[in-house]
């Protein structure tokens, strides 16, 4: 008996030895001058696990000992954490000092070479400026309004007294409706075939790249394959039929009349961009915005009003409106709480392409920085209590503050506006939506050129669903925030018309 315990003691320090050797010897192999402090945990794996286990805490735990600026081993990589603000919105502005994005191996190879995330310098410019081409407020009022209406009036209709999954629902909705934004006439037949291959693609590019049969890259990289070969049958047969078309696809294809000629495959890849880009972050952000509404009923009850006096003004066939959109101020406030409180984003990667110098620290080429900014959502300055789902901070009124903003001469604009009331001073500032650390649409050379296309999408998705429909919750389901916000059972409800 004695013997054994020996044996098992004997071993389980030979283990302690080897763990502690192998995490000495990771922390020595990274131990260059001028790194900042952090650790790296295990050799390969680093600190991956306690990063996705722990979620937000790690991170607060790594910067209660090392500051906002450490060091770490993540996802496969050694990576910096920046939490900093002023130092996240450095980087972000600072792409041409070589701090290019650092999207995983994953997504890179199944969104293509020639998507926006892989490019930079003047080739990013030019895939930015075709991009942006199609997103204009002139074509957000005379095309892509029109069409988000008439998709969210047909894919809203038939919902009352049934369960839904809410979740499956504005995945499908903001999957279809950029799909018809990109192809509208062909829509209705490539969608029964490109929708599955596009939701493979997508966890594909979520996952690691293990290269064998059976893994979620093996199937994400064969729908790439797939969705290329829809793609280029359909742009065939756009230019064997030379019909004329109104959509993204055709502002893509080369024509005359084109300010930007890309290639076929620069086109496909940029499509496959705008599907994925405006995917997850608008079906979260609605699927979480009913969530909010749901549990604020005060909140739902100003939203409604809002919906309610536009719907009020129009037959019940009338489309909304650019105007209409434009009107929809608490709306736009409720989707920027929504982001802010849930964090659909919690940053964005970039990495280095040299050896350079931040923050006092050497970062060696090819680490990756995590430029954090989940945590800026929850600064009590910032936002005063920042836990609590407050569309109406969105909305404030105060003058010393814009006096303070012209002041330092920032982006804002005035509304006075008389009401029957007399003189009501309706200001409606930018202050939080433009304040130098609001990252929810990222910042600098990269700031989502698609924003106020997905706020047009989620504001005619709440549209449709707040003027048509009460619900309440089946209950029971589970919520996860963190990596990605996701109701990994689906988010269940029981709608009846309003
Ligand atoms: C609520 C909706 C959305 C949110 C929260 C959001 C968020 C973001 C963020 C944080 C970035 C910065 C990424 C980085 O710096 O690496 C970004 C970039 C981007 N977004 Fe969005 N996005 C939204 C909707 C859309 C939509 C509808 C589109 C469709 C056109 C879109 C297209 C893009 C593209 C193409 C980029 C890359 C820009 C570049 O690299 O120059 N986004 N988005």
């Amino acid at each position: 008996m004695a013997v054994m315990v020996l044996v098992v003691v004997v071993v389980v320090l030979f283990v302690l030895c080897i763990c502690s050797a192998l995490l000495r010897w990771n922390e020595l192999k990274y131990r260059k001058k001028g790194l900042p402090p952090g650790t790296m945990g295990w050799p390969i794996f680093g600190e991956t696990t306690e990063f996705l286990k722990q979620g937000p805490n790690f991170m607060k735990n790594q910067r209660a000992r090392y500051g906002s600026f450490f060091k770490s081993h993540i996802l496969g990589c050694p990576t910096i954490v920046s939490m900093d603000p002023e130092l996240n919105r450095y980087i972000l502005m600072n792409e041409a000092k070589g701090l290019v994005p650092g999207y995983p191996q994953s997504m890179l190879d199944i969104m293509g070479k020639c998507n926006i995330a892989a490019v930079h310098g003047s080739t990013h410019k030019y895939m930015r400026g075709s991009l942006l081409a199609l997103v204009s407020p002139t074509l957000i009022r005379s095309q892509l309004l029109p069409k988000i209406d008439q998709f969210m009036r047909a894919h809203l209709s038939g919902w009352d007294n049934q369960v839904i999954n809410i979740q499956e629902k504005t995945k499908e909705m903001a999957f279809l409706s950029s799909l018809k934004q990109v192809a509208s006439a062909e829509c209705e037949f490539i969608a029964p075939v490109l929708q599955p291959e596009f939701f493979k693609l997508v966890l594909g590019t979520l996952s690691l790249p293990i290269d064998l049969p059976g893994t979620n890259y093996r199937s994400g990289v064969q729908a790439r394959k797939n969705i290329i070969r829809i793609l280029s049958q359909l742009m065939e047969e756009r230019k064997a039929s030379k019909e004329t078309h109104q959509d993204m696809l055709s502002g893509l294809m080369v024509s005359e009349e084109n300010k930007y000629q890309l290639s076929d495959e620069e086109v496909i890849d940029q499509i496959i961009t705008i599907l994925y880009s405006g995917y997850e972050t608008v079906s979260t952000t609605s699927m979480m915005a009913v969530k909010y509404l749901h549990d604020h009923p005060k909140v739902l009850q100003e939203l409604r009003e809002e919906h309610m006096a536009i719907r009020e003004r129009k037959n019940p066939e009338d489309p909304i409106d650019f105007n209409d959109l434009k009107s929809m101020r608490f709306t736009r406030a409720v989707i920027f709480e929504t982001s802010r409180l849930a964090t659909i984003v919690n940053g964005v990667l970039r990495k280095t392409t040299e050896d350079m110098e931040l923050n006092g620290f050497v970062i060696p080429k090819g680490w990756r920085i995590y430029v954090y900014t989940r945590e800026i959502n929850y600064d009590p300055f910032l936002y005063p209590e920042p836990l609590t789902f407050n569309p109406w901070r969105w909305l404030v009124c105060d003058l010393f503050f814009l006096l303070f903003l012209l002041s330092f001469s920032m982006d804002l604009y005035v509304w006075f506006k008389f009401d029957q009331t007399g003189f009501d001073c309706k200001l409606q500032d930018k202050r939080l939506e433009s304040h130098n650390y609001f990252f929810i649409f990222g910042g600098g050379t990269r700031l989502c050129p698609g924003k106020e296309l997905g706020i047009a999408e989620i504001s005619a998705f709440l549209h449709y669903f707040v003027t048509r429909y009460r619900w309440e919750e089946v209950g029971g389901d589970k919520l996860m925030k963190f990596p990605r916000v996701e109701a990994p059972n689906g988010l269940h409800i029981r709608v009846s018309s309003y």
